[in-house]
């Protein structure tokens, strides 16, 4: 164990992909971690079993249902100290193709789900004078991406957030901090044509795609007491391929 204080950590998506490796990177610095699943309840109970980290299911998209649940889970652990806003989806389309449903659904599961979740943990750690809240924005969010005006928005709207979030934790003891990954190997990016998935290998310098632990390392130390300085900070994982 790396920190010598052992908190309670809720990472959203956080039984694949990034959110996997972050929640798996929080377990092995000694904390308690709970991963949020939306769906496929099996593979969120093999994932618990694999790995000893609990599982609760929780839309990020409903207010409500995210106050019950958080509101779960803190009874249980007693504290929410470390939050982390992974939970994404894309529905990539041409803007002048873009049904209403894939801008809102983009929007609503990956914006307003900070909203959603924060709001429920803030008070708690303001009133302890100690948080970590870090959200996995993405390199579309920063250079914007053909095909992705709605995730780039979210992504891009993730940034502010958590700006603003900083300046207002700053003398509480709770910082935010984004990370915008570039491309990784997951689920996600798996689901890509592979001929413009292949382009864009072609623009990242390190000629290849990143590794989910690339972005759960950073994760964790984002978390730790060694990052209670750093607040408000963007950070770019993504094989130089793009220089924010
Ligand atoms: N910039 C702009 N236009 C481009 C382009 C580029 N780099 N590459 C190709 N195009 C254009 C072509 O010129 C062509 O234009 P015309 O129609 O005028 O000839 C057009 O794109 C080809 O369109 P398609 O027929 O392929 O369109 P489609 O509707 O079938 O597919 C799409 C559109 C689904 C958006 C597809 O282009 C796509 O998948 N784009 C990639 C989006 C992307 O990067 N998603 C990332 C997912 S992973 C992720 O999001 C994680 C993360 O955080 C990094």
């Amino acid at each position: 164990m790396s920190d010598t204080i052992k908190r309670t950590a809720v990472v959203t998506g956080g039984n694949r992909g990034l959110g996997a490796a972050s929640a798996k990177a929080l377990l092995a610095a000694g904390h308690n971690v709970v991963a949020i699943y939306i769906g496929r309840v099996d593979d969120a109970h093999a994932f618990k079993k694999e790995t000893g980290i609990d599982v609760y299911k929780c839309d990020v998209s409903h207010f409500a249902e995210c106050r019950e649940v958080f509101g779960a889970i803190e009874k249980k652990y007693g504290t929410i100290d470390i939050l982390v806003n992974n939970a994404g989806i894309t529905r990539d389309s041409f803007l002048h193709k873009m049904e209403h449903k894939q801008w809102e659904d983009v929007i609503t599961v990956n914006l307003n789900s900070q909203f959603n979740t924060t709001r429920q943990v803030i008070n708690g750690m303001r009133e302890r004078k100690w948080g970590r809240i870090i959200n996995i924005s993405s390199i579309n969010g920063q250079k914007g991406q053909f095909g992705q005006t709605n995730y780039s928005a979210a992504k891009a709207g993730i940034i502010g957030f958590t700006k603003a979030l900083a300046q207002e934790g700053a003398n509480k003891g709770v910082t935010a901090n984004v990370i915008c990954p570039g491309y990784i190997m997951t689920e996600m990016t798996g689901a890509m044509q592979p001929e413009i998935l292949e382009a864009i290998r072609q623009g990242i310098p390190m000629g290849h795609l990143g590794e989910p632990n690339d972005i759960g390392d950073m994760v964790a130390y984002l978390a730790s007491d060694k990052a209670k300085f750093i607040t408000g900070a963007t950070f770019s994982i993504n094989g130089g391929q793009h220089m924010a």
